[in-house]
């Protein structure tokens, strides 16, 4: 089982710069690159931030690019989004409850992904009813295998400017994941930063967006870098799940 993860889009009015880079250009990149060496992918997940301020005409232009991918995707919000404004062009994307959140079964398990937006709050919020939307799901994987989507990561990366912004649910959210027990890997967005570990026994991973990044600073204020944008490509078989990382752009005109 593939799974390919995009991130962080940040987009803007088609032709604006953001940190100077162009994340229109970026996207279309990426979707290229996607389609010429993972094509047969069983799926792509945009785990939020899509765009930068929620402006109607970003989701226009991302709905534009998504056309042109070749494999299945779904769509996921983060804090810069707006869910409103995102519906009126993805209006399939909501759950019964008017959340953006979507369960796929594939064939090495079942692909969760999460809506932790509070509108108008940076961090990340779960609330009871996308908590038992979460909880009803696991339940009828029935110990099957699950992969969890969030944009706000759920654990600390100890960058304390990132932190204080990530999913502030966390342990509500691990009481749902521990009661069933079968989710193999939580795979976030948000920090504009590839990290690999574990969360309370949980595999997790995060990666770079499509636009700017995270420096990698503990201690003082947020900063941006111009590391290179990334995907990544997942791979999930019996007894593994691998994450490998795509600088997209390498050696491609920025
Ligand atoms: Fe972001
Ligand atoms: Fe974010």
């Amino acid at each position: 089982m593939k799974l390919i993860q995009v991130t962080d889009l940040h987009l803007v009015n088609p032709g604006e710069k953001h940190f100077g880079l162009d994340p229109l250009a970026r996207l279309e990149a990426c979707i290229a690159d996607i389609n010429r060496n993972h094509a047969d992918a069983d799926l792509v997940v945009f785990s939020g931030d899509l765009t930068d301020r929620g402006e109607a005409i970003a989701y226009e232009a991302l709905k534009q690019r998504l056309a042109t991918l070749v494999p299945p995707y779904r769509l996921m919000i983060g804090n810069h989004d707006d869910r409103a404004v995102f519906l009126e062009a993805f209006p399939e994307a909501a759950d019964e409850n008017g959340f953006i959140q979507t369960h796929l079964d594939l064939p090495h398990g079942r692909v969760l992904l999460l809506d932790t937006v509070e509108q108008g709050q940076i961090e990340g919020r779960l609330c009871d009813s996308r908590l038992a939307w979460l909880d009803e799901r696991l339940g009828e994987a029935e110990g099957r295998p699950a992969y969890v989507f969030t944009h706000h990561p759920p654990f600390d990366i100890h960058m304390p400017t990132l932190d204080e912004l990530k999913l502030m649910d966390h342990a509500a959210l691990y009481d749902v994941l521990a009661r069933h027990g079968a989710v193999r890997h939580i795979f976030s967005g948000h920090v504009h930063r590839p990290v690999g570990g574990s969360w309370r026994g949980i595999p997790i991973s995060t990666i770079r967006g499509t636009n700017h990044q995270s420096a990698l600073v503990f201690s003082g204020d947020y900063q941006t870098s111009t590391e290179p944008p990334a995907y990544a490509v997942i791979i999930a078989s019996e007894d593994s799940v691998v994450v490998h990382h795509h600088d997209f752009l390498q050696g491609a005109a920025a």
